[in-house]
């Protein structure tokens, strides 16, 4: 398993061969019922009714590729090698089968024995527990992955903004585990505490959320649990593919690089000619991945809503590629 389809239909037949039902994305405009974000932002979004047991689901176990677009993100995009707007999220769902010892044993698999990953340079992180919600540190989640050869020192207890998943408002949520990668120290701050979830410096990359999605979020903000408890796991594509081909950045995994070669022969600078010029080229990737895959899901530009966003992201795109002299676009 090398490049970026590699990754991805190993991942989708490694699930699909272990009991999952595999199925197409769905679109990027999340339908009627679902009000929680403008465009769809997860794999299990589209899947939301199953999770909260108000539909059957076509099987107990799927796995899909979603396609996926972060508005919160704009801003960052062209920043650093990973922040993207529009990315493919892989994942796999259990539906009141298997739990958290299932979600973990799987992703160690997949990422020892597929992606065939350096086990020492992967950490994790695993829920710190919230008062607010009534949860304690997610004792079950440490001894599974102590269980599963993850050294405890390997294991990073972070608070509810980094490890307790929801769609962004009430519907089906839970604490999660992510799995990082480890770029080494020469990438980091060198600080004692520095580890996954460190906001001085990136050495360390996340790029596969296990989500144990047990409660449902209520507009008051309690918690009730769901009839079943679930998982839902969002691996980004983009991101792994850069750790399994062992570039810092997503934009030079070979995903990008008919993107980023005609950015450069077009224009005649080079990614990483100068600061302003990579800042340029990621953000006419990702954006002009971004507004194909809008336009492509029915969006068109206007002055609200989704059609704002397609516009914003094609504005910033034309004011990016005049720095590096494409005017004619
Ligand atoms: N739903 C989880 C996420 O988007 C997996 O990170």
């Amino acid at each position: 398993m090398q490049t970026t389809a590699e990754l991805r239909e190993g991942l989708l037949s490694f699930f699909e061969s272990r009991g999952h039902l595999r199925r197409p994305s769905a679109s990027l405009i999340p339908p009627a019922w679902d009000r929680s974000t403008l465009f769809t932002t997860a794999g299990m979004q589209p899947l939301m009714p199953y999770f909260l047991g108000r539909e059957q689901p076509p099987a107990p176990l799927l796995t899909t590729t979603q396609k996926t677009f972060r508005t919160q993100d704009i801003d960052e995009v062209g920043l650093d090698g990973h922040h993207l707007t529009f990315f493919e999220m892989l994942g796999n769902f259990s539906f009141g089968q298997y739990f958290k010892e299932g979600a973990i044993a799987y992703a160690t698999e997949f990422v020892q024995e597929q992606m065939q990953l350096d086990w020492d340079r992967i950490w994790v992180t695993v829920h710190a527990g919230d008062p607010d919600l009534g949860l304690g540190p997610d004792e079950a989640a440490i001894e599974l992955w102590e269980k599963i050869g993850m050294p405890r020192e390997r294991v990073t207890l972070l608070p509810t903004s980094e490890n307790f998943w929801s769609v962004g408002g009430p519907g089906p949520c839970g604490p999660d585990s992510e799995l990082f990668w480890d770029w080494g120290e020469t990438f980091g701050c060198r600080q004692p505490d520095c580890a996954p979830g460190c906001t001085r410096c990136d050495r360390f990359l996340e790029f596969w959320n296990l989500v144990f999605m047990e409660y449902e979020l209520q507009a008051d903000g309690s918690l009730t649990p769901l009839p079943h408890q679930n998982v839902d796991t969002g691996m980004g594509l983009e991101r792994a593919a850069s750790v399994l081909q062992n570039v810092r950045s997503v934009y030079e995994t070979d995903g990008y690089q008919a993107i980023m070669d005609w950015i450069a022969s077009e224009s005649g600078v080079a990614y990483g000619d100068s600061d302003a010029a990579t800042k340029a080229h990621r953000i006419l990737a990702d954006h002009g991945r971004g507004m194909t895959f809008l336009v492509g899901d029915g969006v068109t530009p206007s002055n609200e809503g989704r059609g704002y966003v397609l516009r914003r992201i094609i504005r910033r795109a034309v004011q990016q590629a005049r720095t590096i002299g494409l005017d004619d676009l």
